[in-house]
């Protein structure tokens, strides 16, 4: 099936040095969204913030030294190939003067698009985008890349209830790459779909995970070579470990507790040992946990940081090029971004704060000038822009830069979509149910 292309008009594609207003006028109904979409959170928001001096801190986290946990967490030696998250995409041309991007295109997408993962699913060696849906659509939805820029093919892949979150890797050692999808409902569960993925109708396998998941992210945590997954369960303050048995199938979940309201997962070594280590955003615990591993047997070491109020999402690179992966966080109900250093030994500096749009509730890296040092993307999801920040390449980053999108960006991600070693952007939009592809120009 073709998708509905129309072609926007970028209004401002020329990077722009601006103060945090946004160049549309918001949308003044978009509080009551809000609060239709986040009640709870935000109600648990206020608890939370109650909770954890109370109960939360002492009982599960030292947030000044380790905690273990009593789960055994092995690690694994593939943390490169495994890392979901993109530690060091970058551009490899030359240092351009201005940032610009290509006026937008355009797709149709499904009610509420949330989420939105890269990959070649269906193994022609191009980039595909994968988008999950806060609603009840019943359906993912691919758009297959022809490397050059343009998604042709739109292709709905039945899934269940609310599939809010997608993961791709390869799950079944087959060199091809998997999808697992994260059911967002009070018996969350998480459907695995075995690759190459071409066809509409697809009936996957279906695992049991907590209440409400937000999040999923896979990568080999045992040092077994067999992709496992984890899921972020929102509501119930946990998250659940699948490990994998290298042909596509997995453990029940094994759950572990974690802060109040784990939200976003990203896997990565933090510690430069080859093993996989992840990190979690609490969302109503003002943190972000770290589980360190330390190679075969060995427990992991859990740290907790301070970010600002509700950390919503998070992304990684090396920003001071020291050779280990740093952390941004985006504050969704705090309008922040909280880039925390990591030092090396199992430790991070303390938060750096940097004000962004209002709501993000996404954010991504990558170096998209071509001058070598990561930069950050940052979505406003109660308007219609995302902000980028450049880096200098020793943990700091420049003015806010705003380039306009569809309403209510949601989520965001970035890759070389026409191969032409510029990094691109694509982000899907809730508010108008599109997905926009910003062309790297510069
Ligand atoms: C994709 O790339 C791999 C490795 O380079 C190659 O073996 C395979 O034939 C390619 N597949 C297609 C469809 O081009
Ligand atoms: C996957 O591997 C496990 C463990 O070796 C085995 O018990 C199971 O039958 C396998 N399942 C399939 C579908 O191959
Ligand atoms: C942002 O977070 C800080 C620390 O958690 C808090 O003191 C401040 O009030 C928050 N600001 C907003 C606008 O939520």
């Amino acid at each position: 099936m073709a998708a509905n292309i129309k072609i926007s008009e970028l209004s401002s594609n020329k990077a722009q040095s601006t103060d945090n207003s946004p160049s549309s006028s918001p949308p003044n109904f978009r509080r009551d969204i809000l609060f239709r979409q986040y009640p709870l959170l935000i109600f648990g928001s206020l608890i939370g913030v109650v909770l954890s001096a109370i109960i939360i801190t002492p009982l599960l986290i030292n947030t000044n030294g380790t905690s273990s946990l009593n789960i055994k967490i092995e690690t694994l030696d593939r943390a490169t190939n495994m890392t979901p998250g993109k530690a060091s995409i970058g551009s490899v041309n030359s240092k351009c003067h201005q940032l610009t991007f290509a006026p937008y295109t355009t797709y149709s997408t499904l009610e509420r698009p949330y989420s939105i993962s890269t990959g070649d699913v269906n193994g022609d060696n191009i980039t595909d985008l994968i988008i999950g849906y806060n609603s009840w659509t019943f359906k993912i939805t691919i758009y297959y890349g022809d490397g050059s820029g343009t998604f042709s093919t739109q292709s709905s892949i039945v899934s269940d209830l609310i599939p809010i979150a997608v993961a791709v890797a390869d799950l079944n050692n087959d060199n091809i790459k998997d999808i697992a999808v994260a059911h967002f409902d009070y018996f969350g569960s998480v459907a695995v779909y075995l690759g190459p993925i071409y066809e509409n109708i697809y009936v996957p396998r279906t695992l049991s995970v907590g209440d409400r998941p937000y999040s999923v992210i896979i990568g080999d945590f045992d040092h077994d070579y067999n992709a496992d997954i984890i899921v972020a369960n929102t509501f119930d303050s946990t998250i659940s470990i699948l490990w994998g048995y290298g042909n596509g199938t997995f453990t029940a979940q094994n759950t572990v507790n974690t802060l109040n309201g784990p939200i976003s997962l990203v896997a990565a070594d933090f510690n430069n040992d080859d093993y996989l280590d992840f990190v979690i955003a609490n969302f109503h615990s003002s943190r972000i946990s770290v589980y360190f591993t330390h190679g075969s047997g060995v427990f992991p070491t859990i740290k907790s940081f301070l970010t600002r109020s509700t950390p919503r999402s998070i992304a990684i690179g090396d920003f001071n090029n020291d050779e280990y992966i740093d952390i941004v966080v985006v504050n969704y109900i705090n309008h922040t971004m909280s880039v925390l250093l990591n030092t090396g030994n199992d430790n991070f500096q303390s938060q750096m704060v940097y004000s962004t749009g209002e709501l993000p509730m996404s954010v991504a890296v990558a170096d998209l000038n071509g001058d070598t040092y990561l930069d950050i993307i940052v979505p406003s999801n109660r308007y219609s822009y995302f902000s980028i920040f450049l880096g200098y390449g020793n943990g700091y980053f420049g003015t806010e830069l705003i380039f306009n999108t569809d309403l209510w960006p949601a989520s965001i991600t970035v890759d070389d979509f026409n191969n032409d070693n510029r990094i691109d952007i694509a982000v899907v939009n809730e508010g108008d149910d599109t997905l926009n592809i910003f062309l790297n120009t510069c």
